[in-house]
């Protein structure tokens, strides 16, 4: 059972924020004369001593049979100044305790992700600057579309990751609530100062319903709901950069430290990096899920089942900030094929839409100037040529409005260039999101 029931081997990790709100607690209640003074001070002692020796490795967990984080910290400090520290744990309980170092734990691991949120941010940035005026196609089904900057694609990344940025942002809101004091469930009898150890403890609240703070998981649930949607846009990046490292693509090639080789067939350079950054999304949703099936129909308010909360949430954690540093290293060393990206931007006849819609221009109905338009790509496909192959004279057999301006209404910088509209591929507006995205990372 004791085995069944441990979670020292997961929740040892905790023991800096454990000790942290033991030293919070213990000065609260000496301040508030619940115990006397020189024992809080006996006992800060020796929790701090304890907390040098892990520090400095003198002591590890592997050898405690402890049931978990709080036993072991009590068991050692009873140890070193014996029955006394039996006194720390006056007008708390493991419960409130545990609520308290998940929540010391997600604030760092918060702003931990945050952090690497950015940094992979700035690395988009840097490359689209680099690379801002190359061209490439833009894809819809998977067929080439219309042309568009590389620059705004990659942007495309950054608002993905700005949304990000805010929902965990909104996750540490609500993460930034002192539990402490909620004991049991129902309070303490003991005249506690939660304020106090809540300004202590660096929390913006305190917690207003003592059920509801020790039977609460909602703000693991939202936050590996956000790392989910992380994971999710990594993957999507990861499968981007597969098919674009592709020979058949040839529009990327990744540094030579985030590819392999194959051990038999050597021509290979596969792109394990992103392949792997896509295939953890899957963990991070496994996650996800096992923390909604765990909280789903628990009656009020602790139960046991709760202690198995913290392998999905560090795991979620652990995950997501891996794969956005491996994400970063990625995009920060790899080359992009400017000349093989722009070599097929055009073609697939890539920019029937702007012939179409230079039609509009001249006063023809959307409808009709899409059916002629229809009628040259077909033209070309049945004489193996691209658009801006055909004459002029051609053009006026399909239909005697047009003139010289189609001629160039079919090249590939002109597509690009005319898509002027807000949030559109023309050069100057990407220039203008590349500032405001610039603005934004260091706000
Ligand atoms: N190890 C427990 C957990 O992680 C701590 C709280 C245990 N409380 C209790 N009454 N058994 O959830």
């Amino acid at each position: 059972m004791l085995r069944f029931s441990s979670s020292l081997p997961v929740d040892c990790r905790l023991w800096r924020y454990d000790i942290r709100g033991s030293l919070a607690h213990v000065e609260m209640l000496g301040a508030q004369s619940i115990i006397p003074t020189e024992d809080a001070n006996t006992i800060a002692a020796g929790l701090r001593e304890l907390e040098g020796r892990l520090e400095r490795g003198e002591l590890g967990f592997a050898e405690a049979d402890d049931e978990d984080i709080h036993s072991f910290v009590e068991r050692e400090l009873t140890q070193k100044i014996g029955p006394v520290a039996g006194k720390l744990h006056t007008a708390r309980s493991r419960n409130d305790q545990i609520a308290l170092d998940v929540r010391l734990y997600l604030k760092d691991a918060l702003r931990a992700a945050q952090t690497e949120v950015r940094a992979l941010q700035a690395a988009l940035i840097a490359r689209a600057d680099e690379h801002f005026d190359a061209i490439l196609p833009g894809y819809t089904h998977l067929q080439r579309a219309q042309p568009v900057l590389l620059s705004h694609h990659l942007l495309a990344y950054f608002w993905m990751l700005q949304r990000d940025f805010e929902r965990l942002e909104e996750c540490f809101a609500r993460a930034d609530v002192l539990p402490l004091g909620a004991a049991a469930l129902a309070g303490t009898t003991f005249p506690i100062d939660r304020q106090r150890v809540a300004k202590a403890l660096g929390f913006a609240r305190v917690s207003r319903n003592s059920l509801d703070t020790v039977a609460d998981r909602d703000h693991l649930l939202e936050s590996v709901s956000a790392l989910s949607l992380v994971a999710l846009h990594l993957s999507r990046l990861g499968e981007e950069l597969v098919l674009w490292s592709a020979p058949e693509w040839g529009f990327v090639r990744l540094a030579d430290r985030f590819s392999t080789g194959s051990s038999i067939m050597p021509q290979k350079r596969n792109p394990d990096s992103m392949e792997l950054v896509r295939g953890k999304a899957a963990r991070v949703f496994g996650d996800f899920s096992a923390l909604w099936s765990l909280v789903k129909g628990l009656p009020l308010t602790y139960n046991r089942d709760l202690q198995e909360d913290k392998e999905p949430l560090f795991d979620a954690f652990d995950t997501v900030i891996a794969s956005l540093q491996i994400s970063r290293g990625v995009i920060e060393t790899a080359t992009f094929n400017a000349e093989k990206m722009r070599s097929v931007a055009g073609g697939g006849f890539a920019t029937a839409t702007d012939v179409a819609d230079y039609l509009v221009r001249r006063g023809i109905p959307f409808r009709e100037a899409h059916e002629i338009t229809g009628a040259a790509v077909r033209l070309c496909e049945n004489t193996n040529r691209e658009l801006w192959d055909l004459t002029l004279e051609e053009w006026k057999e399909l239909d005697a409005r047009f003139d010289e301006g189609v001629l160039e209404s079919v090249k590939v910088e002109g597509s690009v260039a005319g898509r002027q509209s807000e949030g559109g591929t023309a050069p100057q507006r990407v220039r203008e999101q590349l500032e405001e995205a610039r603005t934004l990372l260091a706000g």
